[in-house]
Order: structure tokens, then C-alpha cells, then sequence
């Protein structure tokens, strides 16, 4: 059940990216452009955040990477799971739901492809800050 889990968390990862990759580009060409707003691919990004924040919240308990037991801060496999990947992504995830949000509330899609480029493009930074790549982190995997 966890292995499942773990495989959907880390194989979203790229959905993900390119998702954000690809709001990113159209809301440049929105705000530079004036290319239509496309809000459909803005809220299907934030639904995938929001799984992925949902999977980890879930896996947050059951993973043997997160305990805090005695000295976990001085172990870097623990300290990463437990504080700093959650705490950077759910600040990639928050600036995510205030980007789409705060987009809705502009007056027209020239200022709505400009809030998601610095709001989204912040995250997007976050993420692959966040990431636990596995060049970075010596228990993760590319799937
Ligand atoms: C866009 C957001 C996120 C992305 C792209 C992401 C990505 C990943 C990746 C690639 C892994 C490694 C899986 C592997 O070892 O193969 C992972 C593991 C994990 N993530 Fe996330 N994550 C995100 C958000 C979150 C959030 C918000 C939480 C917590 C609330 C979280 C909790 C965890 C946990 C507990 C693990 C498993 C550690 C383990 O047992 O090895 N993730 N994440």
C-alpha cells in the first residue's frame, strides 16, 4: 500500500513540472502576447498540487523517512522528509492556490498571465528546490 503510494507520489513529480512548465509558458505569452488566458490548465495544475499535497500528507505518517525520534535533525535523511520537503512544498503549494486564485480576481487576462508567471514561477523554484532527487537524497528514486 505505501509503495503505491510512494510510486504515484514520485511518478507525479513530472506531471507536475511539466504542467507547471507549460502554465508558465502560456501565461508569459498571455501577459506579453495578449494570447487568450487558458484558466482550465491553471486549475488542473493547482488539482495535481493539491493530490500530490494530499498523497503526502498521507504518506507523511506511514514513512519510515519521517521520525522524530532523538537526533533526527543531525540525520540528513530525516531531517529532509520530516521539516524540509513538506515545509517547502506546501509553501510551493500555497503560492500555487494564491497564483490561480488571484488570477480569477484580475480585471484582464494580460494581468492574470502576469500573476501566474511570479506567483507559479516562485513555486516552480520551490519544487525543484524541493525535490528529493536522487543525486540529493541517497533513499529516493526517479520514479
Ligand atoms: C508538488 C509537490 C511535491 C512533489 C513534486 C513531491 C515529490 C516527491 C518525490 C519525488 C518523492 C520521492 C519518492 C521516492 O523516494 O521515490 C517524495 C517523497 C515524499 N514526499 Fe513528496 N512531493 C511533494 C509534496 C509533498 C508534501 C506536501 C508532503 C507532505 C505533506 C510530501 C511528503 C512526502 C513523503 C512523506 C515522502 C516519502 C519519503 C519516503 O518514505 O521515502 N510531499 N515526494
Amino acid at each position: 500500500m505505501y509503495d503505491i503510494l510512494k510510486h504515484t507520489h514520485s511518478g507525479l513529480r513530472w506531471v507536475a513540472l511539466l504542467l507547471m512548465l507549460t502554465v508558465i509558458v502560456t501565461a508569459w505569452q498571455t501577459w506579453k502576447s495578449n494570447a487568450p488566458y487558458k484558466q482550465r490548465l491553471t486549475l488542473f495544475t493547482l488539482i495535481v498540487s493539491h493530490l500530490q499535497l494530499l498523497l503526502g500528507l498521507i504518506m507523511y505518517f506511514m514513512s519510515p523517512h519521517v521520525q522524530f525520534g532523538e537526533g533526527f535533525m543531525k540525520d540528513s535523511v530525516l531531517r529532509f522528509y520530516g521539516v524540509e520537503h513538506i515545509t517547502i512544498m506546501v509553501l510551493a503549494i500555497t503560492l500555487i492556490t494564491m497564483g490561480y486564485s488571484k488570477a480569477k480576481r484580475q480585471a484582464d487576462d494580460r494581468l492574470r498571465g502576469q500573476v501566474v508567471v511570479r506567483l507559479f514561477g516562485i513555486a516552480l523554484v520551490l519544487i525543484l528546490l524541493g525535490i528529493p532527487w536522487p543525486f540529493r537524497i541517497p533513499v529516493a528514486g526517479w520514479f
